[in-house]
Protein backbone atom coordinates (compact mmCIF):
# COMPACT_ATOMS: atom_id res chain seq x y z
CA UNK A 1 0.00 0.00 0.00
CA UNK A 2 1.64 3.42 -0.88
CA UNK A 3 1.08 6.23 1.76
CA UNK A 4 -0.21 9.50 0.31
CA UNK A 5 2.03 12.71 2.01
CA UNK A 6 0.61 13.37 5.19
CA UNK A 7 -0.43 16.71 4.40
CA UNK A 8 -2.81 15.59 1.79
CA UNK A 9 -5.00 14.87 4.40
CA UNK A 10 -7.19 16.18 6.82
CA UNK A 11 -6.64 14.94 10.93
CA UNK A 12 -9.72 12.43 10.16
CA UNK A 13 -8.10 11.12 6.53
CA UNK A 14 -5.41 10.88 8.42
CA UNK A 15 -6.13 9.05 11.54
CA UNK A 16 -8.12 6.76 9.46
CA UNK A 17 -5.16 5.91 7.26
CA UNK A 18 -2.70 5.60 9.66
CA UNK A 19 -5.29 3.25 11.33
CA UNK A 20 -5.72 1.26 8.33
CA UNK A 21 -1.68 0.71 7.64
CA UNK A 22 -0.98 0.17 10.98
CA UNK A 23 -3.36 -2.80 11.16
CA UNK A 24 -1.86 -4.59 8.44
CA UNK A 25 -0.31 -7.90 9.96
CA UNK A 26 3.04 -8.69 8.83
CA UNK A 27 5.55 -11.61 9.07
CA UNK A 28 8.59 -11.69 11.75
CA UNK A 29 10.40 -14.74 10.89
CA UNK A 30 7.90 -17.73 11.73
CA UNK A 31 5.74 -15.54 12.85
CA UNK A 32 2.94 -13.22 12.51
CA UNK A 33 2.16 -9.86 14.31
CA UNK A 34 -1.30 -8.07 13.86
CA UNK A 35 -0.02 -4.59 14.18
CA UNK A 36 2.72 -2.40 13.29
CA UNK A 37 3.06 -0.35 16.04
CA UNK A 38 5.26 -1.44 18.34
CA UNK A 39 7.21 -0.63 21.82
CA UNK A 40 10.85 0.35 22.05
CA UNK A 41 12.80 -1.25 25.14
CA UNK A 42 13.33 1.53 27.72
CA UNK A 43 15.34 0.16 30.65
CA UNK A 44 13.56 1.24 34.15
CA UNK A 45 10.52 2.29 31.84
CA UNK A 46 9.65 -0.66 29.82
CA UNK A 47 9.07 -2.61 33.19
CA UNK A 48 6.23 -5.27 33.61
CA UNK A 49 4.11 -2.37 35.54
CA UNK A 50 3.99 -0.05 32.65
CA UNK A 51 3.69 -3.21 30.32
CA UNK A 52 0.62 -4.24 32.48
CA UNK A 53 -1.25 -1.19 31.71
CA UNK A 54 -0.14 -0.97 27.72
CA UNK A 55 -1.44 -4.76 27.52
CA UNK A 56 -5.16 -3.74 29.34
CA UNK A 57 -5.32 -0.92 26.53
CA UNK A 58 -4.00 -2.93 24.00
CA UNK A 59 -3.82 -2.09 20.40
CA UNK A 60 0.14 -2.89 19.90
CA UNK A 61 1.65 -5.49 17.48
CA UNK A 62 4.80 -6.08 20.75
CA UNK A 63 5.44 -5.42 23.72
CA UNK A 64 9.56 -5.16 25.00
CA UNK A 65 11.43 -6.04 28.48
CA UNK A 66 13.93 -4.04 29.66
CA UNK A 67 17.10 -4.78 28.44
CA UNK A 68 18.71 -8.31 30.58
CA UNK A 69 22.35 -9.02 31.15
CA UNK A 70 23.05 -11.91 28.68
CA UNK A 71 25.45 -13.23 30.99
CA UNK A 72 22.88 -13.87 34.21
CA UNK A 73 19.56 -14.87 31.96
CA UNK A 74 20.38 -18.46 31.38
CA UNK A 75 20.55 -18.92 35.82
CA UNK A 76 18.40 -15.75 36.12
CA UNK A 77 15.52 -16.31 39.33
CA UNK A 78 12.50 -14.50 37.26
CA UNK A 79 10.48 -13.77 41.06
CA UNK A 80 13.47 -11.71 42.54
CA UNK A 81 14.66 -9.97 39.01
CA UNK A 82 13.75 -6.79 38.37
CA UNK A 83 14.32 -7.12 34.84
CA UNK A 84 13.99 -10.38 33.48
CA UNK A 85 10.33 -10.67 35.53
CA UNK A 86 7.04 -10.53 32.99
CA UNK A 87 3.65 -12.00 34.11
CA UNK A 88 2.84 -15.49 31.84
CA UNK A 89 -0.12 -14.01 29.98
CA UNK A 90 2.44 -11.22 28.00
CA UNK A 91 4.64 -14.08 26.75
CA UNK A 92 2.96 -14.37 23.17
CA UNK A 93 3.45 -10.53 22.61
CA UNK A 94 6.34 -10.29 24.57
CA UNK A 95 10.18 -9.62 22.98
CA UNK A 96 13.28 -9.85 25.73
CA UNK A 97 15.92 -7.44 24.75
CA UNK A 98 19.62 -8.73 25.65
CA UNK A 99 22.95 -7.42 25.86
CA UNK A 100 26.11 -9.09 25.81
CA UNK A 101 29.24 -9.59 23.74
CA UNK A 102 30.14 -13.18 24.28
CA UNK A 103 28.45 -15.33 21.08
CA UNK A 104 28.05 -17.99 23.63
CA UNK A 105 26.70 -16.43 26.17
CA UNK A 106 23.87 -14.81 24.09
CA UNK A 107 23.00 -17.82 22.34
CA UNK A 108 22.13 -19.21 25.73
CA UNK A 109 20.48 -16.86 26.91
CA UNK A 110 18.32 -16.49 24.05
CA UNK A 111 17.22 -20.30 24.62
CA UNK A 112 16.15 -19.52 28.09
CA UNK A 113 14.14 -17.01 26.27
CA UNK A 114 12.47 -19.43 23.80
CA UNK A 115 12.54 -21.98 26.53
CA UNK A 116 10.07 -19.39 28.20
CA UNK A 117 7.92 -18.56 25.64
CA UNK A 118 8.68 -15.63 24.83
CA UNK A 119 7.55 -14.39 21.19
CA UNK A 120 11.05 -13.30 20.54
CA UNK A 121 14.59 -11.93 21.39
CA UNK A 122 16.43 -9.07 20.49
CA UNK A 123 20.01 -7.97 20.45
CA UNK A 124 20.65 -4.82 21.54
CA UNK A 125 22.85 -3.06 19.93
CA UNK A 126 22.15 0.64 20.20
CA UNK A 127 22.40 1.33 24.26
CA UNK A 128 25.06 4.14 24.05
CA UNK A 129 25.71 4.33 28.09
CA UNK A 130 28.69 4.20 29.52
CA UNK A 131 28.32 1.65 32.18
CA UNK A 132 27.59 -0.86 28.51
CA UNK A 133 29.34 0.40 26.15
CA UNK A 134 32.49 -0.37 28.67
CA UNK A 135 31.84 -3.61 28.70
CA UNK A 136 32.03 -3.67 24.94
CA UNK A 137 28.28 -3.96 24.71
CA UNK A 138 25.27 -2.33 23.23
CA UNK A 139 26.31 0.69 20.81
CA UNK A 140 30.21 -0.28 21.38
CA UNK A 141 29.47 -3.07 19.33
CA UNK A 142 28.53 -1.38 16.95
CA UNK A 143 32.82 -0.61 16.13
CA UNK A 144 32.52 -4.24 15.63
CA UNK A 145 30.39 -5.57 13.20
CA UNK A 146 32.61 -8.57 12.72
CA UNK A 147 31.38 -9.07 16.43
CA UNK A 148 27.94 -8.30 16.26
CA UNK A 149 27.40 -10.44 13.09
CA UNK A 150 28.85 -13.14 15.03
CA UNK A 151 26.84 -12.55 17.94
CA UNK A 152 23.57 -12.45 15.52
CA UNK A 153 24.46 -16.03 13.78
CA UNK A 154 25.32 -17.48 17.19
CA UNK A 155 21.73 -16.71 18.45
CA UNK A 156 20.09 -17.65 14.91
CA UNK A 157 21.64 -21.47 14.92
CA UNK A 158 20.34 -21.48 19.22
CA UNK A 159 16.54 -20.28 18.27
CA UNK A 160 14.00 -21.02 16.07
CA UNK A 161 11.87 -17.64 17.66
CA UNK A 162 12.16 -14.60 16.16
CA UNK A 163 14.94 -12.53 15.97
CA UNK A 164 15.36 -8.81 16.56
CA UNK A 165 18.10 -6.67 16.22
CA UNK A 166 17.84 -3.09 17.85
CA UNK A 167 21.04 -0.66 16.36
CA UNK A 168 21.93 3.11 15.82
CA UNK A 169 23.52 4.94 12.72
CA UNK A 170 26.71 3.77 14.26
CA UNK A 171 29.53 5.71 15.92
CA UNK A 172 30.05 8.49 13.01
CA UNK A 173 27.00 9.95 10.76
CA UNK A 174 27.43 7.82 8.02
CA UNK A 175 24.16 5.97 6.50
CA UNK A 176 26.52 3.69 4.51
CA UNK A 177 28.03 2.07 7.81
CA UNK A 178 24.29 1.57 9.17
CA UNK A 179 23.40 0.29 5.49
CA UNK A 180 26.32 -2.04 5.49
CA UNK A 181 25.27 -3.19 9.27
CA UNK A 182 21.90 -4.20 8.15
CA UNK A 183 23.05 -5.98 5.62
CA UNK A 184 25.26 -7.87 7.98
CA UNK A 185 22.59 -8.80 10.49
CA UNK A 186 20.10 -10.08 8.01
CA UNK A 187 22.69 -11.91 6.35
CA UNK A 188 23.34 -13.43 10.36
CA UNK A 189 19.93 -13.94 10.26
CA UNK A 190 18.26 -11.77 12.25
CA UNK A 191 13.88 -11.65 11.35
CA UNK A 192 13.41 -8.06 11.74
CA UNK A 193 15.17 -4.84 12.61
CA UNK A 194 14.52 -1.93 14.74
CA UNK A 195 16.39 0.82 13.48
CA UNK A 196 17.24 4.44 15.56
CA UNK A 197 19.11 6.63 13.16
CA UNK A 198 21.10 8.65 15.55
CA UNK A 199 25.03 8.34 16.09
CA UNK A 200 26.16 6.73 19.48
CA UNK A 201 27.11 9.32 21.42
CA UNK A 202 24.73 11.19 20.85
CA UNK A 203 21.89 10.46 23.42
CA UNK A 204 18.78 11.91 22.63
CA UNK A 205 20.11 15.99 21.66
CA UNK A 206 19.56 16.16 17.98
CA UNK A 207 17.09 14.76 15.84
CA UNK A 208 17.24 11.40 14.59
CA UNK A 209 17.69 11.60 10.63
CA UNK A 210 15.03 9.79 9.19
CA UNK A 211 15.96 9.47 6.08
CA UNK A 212 18.81 6.83 6.78
CA UNK A 213 15.56 4.57 7.65
CA UNK A 214 14.52 4.65 4.07
CA UNK A 215 18.41 3.72 3.05
CA UNK A 216 18.31 0.12 5.50
CA UNK A 217 14.82 -0.18 4.62
CA UNK A 218 15.97 -0.35 0.71
CA UNK A 219 19.06 -2.37 1.28
CA UNK A 220 17.11 -5.49 3.56
CA UNK A 221 14.37 -7.92 2.60
CA UNK A 222 13.38 -8.25 6.21
CA UNK A 223 10.89 -6.28 8.13
CA UNK A 224 11.99 -2.52 9.31
CA UNK A 225 10.66 -0.66 12.18
CA UNK A 226 11.32 2.83 12.12
CA UNK A 227 12.27 4.31 15.62
CA UNK A 228 12.85 7.95 16.99
CA UNK A 229 11.01 11.35 17.60
CA UNK A 230 7.07 9.83 16.82
CA UNK A 231 4.99 11.90 18.55
CA UNK A 232 1.93 12.02 17.56
CA UNK A 233 -0.44 10.39 14.25
CA UNK A 234 0.75 13.01 12.31
CA UNK A 235 5.05 12.09 12.87
CA UNK A 236 3.97 8.66 12.63
CA UNK A 237 2.61 8.77 9.35
CA UNK A 238 5.36 11.17 7.96
CA UNK A 239 8.08 8.23 8.75
CA UNK A 240 5.67 6.00 7.12
CA UNK A 241 5.26 8.00 4.47
CA UNK A 242 9.36 9.19 3.95
CA UNK A 243 11.30 6.11 4.75
CA UNK A 244 8.83 3.17 3.53
CA UNK A 245 9.53 1.58 7.02
CA UNK A 246 7.39 -1.46 7.69
CA UNK A 247 6.61 -0.51 11.19
CA UNK A 248 7.51 1.94 13.91
CA UNK A 249 8.63 1.65 17.28
CA UNK A 250 7.39 4.00 19.67
CA UNK A 251 9.38 4.64 23.07
CA UNK A 252 9.12 7.83 25.08
CA UNK A 253 5.48 8.95 24.02
CA UNK A 254 4.31 5.18 25.14
CA UNK A 255 5.58 6.11 28.82
CA UNK A 256 3.80 9.55 28.56
CA UNK A 257 0.42 8.05 27.33
CA UNK A 258 0.52 4.12 27.54
CA UNK A 259 -2.89 4.19 25.99
CA UNK A 260 -1.54 5.85 22.39
CA UNK A 261 -1.18 2.20 20.89
CA UNK A 262 -5.24 1.47 21.01
CA UNK A 263 -5.58 5.30 20.46
CA UNK A 264 -3.91 4.81 16.88
CA UNK A 265 -5.07 1.32 16.11
CA UNK A 266 -8.40 0.60 17.68
CA UNK A 267 -9.88 4.14 17.77
CA UNK A 268 -9.70 4.41 21.81
CA UNK A 269 -11.11 7.48 22.76
CA UNK A 270 -8.69 10.04 24.67
CA UNK A 271 -10.93 11.38 27.21
CA UNK A 272 -9.10 13.78 30.11
CA UNK A 273 -9.62 11.35 32.54
CA UNK A 274 -7.65 8.97 31.29
CA UNK A 275 -4.66 10.57 32.33
CA UNK A 276 -5.14 10.49 35.94
CA UNK A 277 -6.57 6.55 36.16
CA UNK A 278 -3.79 5.47 33.66
CA UNK A 279 -0.74 6.70 35.94
CA UNK A 280 -2.36 5.38 39.62
CA UNK A 281 -2.74 1.93 37.57
CA UNK A 282 0.55 1.87 36.75
CA UNK A 283 1.47 3.39 40.49
CA UNK A 284 -0.82 0.23 41.70
CA UNK A 285 1.12 -2.50 39.44
CA UNK A 286 4.46 -1.12 40.60
CA UNK A 287 3.67 -1.47 44.31
CA UNK A 288 2.38 -4.78 43.49
CA UNK A 289 5.47 -6.04 41.37
CA UNK A 290 7.95 -4.23 43.22
CA UNK A 291 9.18 -3.31 46.91
CA UNK A 292 8.35 0.04 47.90
CA UNK A 293 12.01 1.39 47.36
CA UNK A 294 12.22 -0.03 44.05
CA UNK A 295 8.33 1.40 43.04
CA UNK A 296 9.34 5.05 44.33
CA UNK A 297 12.72 5.44 41.85
CA UNK A 298 10.46 3.57 38.68
CA UNK A 299 8.00 6.02 39.52
CA UNK A 300 9.84 9.08 39.88
CA UNK A 301 11.49 8.07 36.35
CA UNK A 302 8.26 7.17 34.66
CA UNK A 303 6.76 10.63 36.14
CA UNK A 304 8.86 12.80 33.80
CA UNK A 305 7.98 11.22 30.80
CA UNK A 306 4.55 11.74 31.82
CA UNK A 307 4.27 14.95 33.28
CA UNK A 308 4.99 16.08 29.67
CA UNK A 309 2.01 15.71 29.00
CA UNK A 310 0.99 18.81 30.98
CA UNK A 311 1.23 22.71 30.41
CA UNK A 312 2.19 23.17 34.39
CA UNK A 313 4.15 19.19 34.51
CA UNK A 314 6.90 20.98 36.11
CA UNK A 315 4.77 21.24 39.27
CA UNK A 316 3.53 17.46 38.94
CA UNK A 317 7.49 15.72 38.22
CA UNK A 318 8.91 18.04 41.23
CA UNK A 319 6.04 17.22 43.77
CA UNK A 320 6.95 13.40 42.85
CA UNK A 321 10.57 13.93 42.91
CA UNK A 322 9.74 15.31 46.48
CA UNK A 323 7.95 12.44 47.18
CA UNK A 324 9.34 9.94 49.86
CA UNK A 325 7.43 6.94 49.53
CA UNK A 326 4.93 5.94 46.88
CA UNK A 327 2.09 7.33 49.06
CA UNK A 328 2.97 10.63 49.07
CA UNK A 329 3.67 10.55 45.00
CA UNK A 330 0.47 9.27 44.67
CA UNK A 331 -1.05 11.85 47.11
CA UNK A 332 1.09 14.39 44.66
CA UNK A 333 -0.90 13.33 42.01
CA UNK A 334 -4.43 13.43 43.42
CA UNK A 335 -3.66 17.13 44.54
CA UNK A 336 -2.01 18.13 40.96
CA UNK A 337 -5.37 16.87 39.16
CA UNK A 338 -7.63 18.77 41.91
CA UNK A 339 -7.99 21.11 38.80
CA UNK A 340 -8.68 20.11 35.99
CA UNK A 341 -4.62 20.25 34.06
CA UNK A 342 -4.03 21.74 31.01
CA UNK A 343 -2.88 19.55 28.45
CA UNK A 344 -0.28 19.62 25.58
CA UNK A 345 -1.44 18.50 22.03
CA UNK A 346 2.26 16.93 22.00
CA UNK A 347 4.13 16.05 24.80
CA UNK A 348 6.51 18.90 26.43
CA UNK A 349 10.00 17.97 24.57
CA UNK A 350 11.99 19.48 27.46
CA UNK A 351 10.84 16.51 29.39
CA UNK A 352 11.68 14.07 27.24
CA UNK A 353 15.67 13.71 27.61
C1 LIG B 1 15.13 6.04 29.58
C2 LIG B 1 15.42 5.31 28.30
C3 LIG B 1 15.98 4.03 28.35
C4 LIG B 1 16.28 3.35 27.17
N1 LIG B 1 16.77 2.08 27.25
C5 LIG B 1 17.01 1.38 26.11
C6 LIG B 1 17.43 0.02 26.16
O1 LIG B 1 17.61 -0.56 27.23
N2 LIG B 1 17.64 -0.63 24.99
C7 LIG B 1 17.48 -0.01 23.78
O2 LIG B 1 17.69 -0.65 22.75
N3 LIG B 1 17.07 1.26 23.70
C8 LIG B 1 16.83 1.97 24.83
N4 LIG B 1 16.35 3.24 24.75
C9 LIG B 1 16.16 3.88 23.44
C10 LIG B 1 14.72 3.72 22.96
O3 LIG B 1 14.43 2.36 22.69
C11 LIG B 1 14.49 4.54 21.68
O4 LIG B 1 15.41 4.11 20.71
C12 LIG B 1 14.68 6.04 21.89
O5 LIG B 1 14.03 6.48 23.07
C13 LIG B 1 14.13 6.83 20.69
O6 LIG B 1 12.77 6.52 20.49
P1 LIG B 1 11.59 7.54 20.97
O7 LIG B 1 11.91 8.87 20.36
O8 LIG B 1 10.34 6.91 20.43
O9 LIG B 1 11.65 7.61 22.46
C14 LIG B 1 16.04 3.95 25.92
C15 LIG B 1 15.46 5.23 25.88
C16 LIG B 1 15.14 5.89 27.04
C17 LIG B 1 14.48 7.25 26.97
Amino acid sequence: MTIKSCNDFSMVDMHQRLTEYLNRPIRIGNRRIDKRLIMAPMTFLGHVALRRVIGEFGGFGLLWTEMCNAKRVPTENRTVSPYFCWQDTELPYLVCQIFGADPEHMAAAAQRIEAEGFFGVDVNFGCSVKTICSQNCGAALLRDPNLAETIVAAIRKAVSIPVWVKFRTGWQDDPSYAVDLARRFEAAGADALIFHPRVSPDRRSRPPTWAYIGMVKESVSIPVFGNGNVFDERDCLHMLDSTGCDGVALGRLAVARPWVFAAWTTGLPVTPDLYLTTIRRVAGFLREHFGEDRALSRFRKLSLYYSANFRYGHTLYSSIMGAGHMAAAEDALQRFFESPPELNRRPNMNFFN
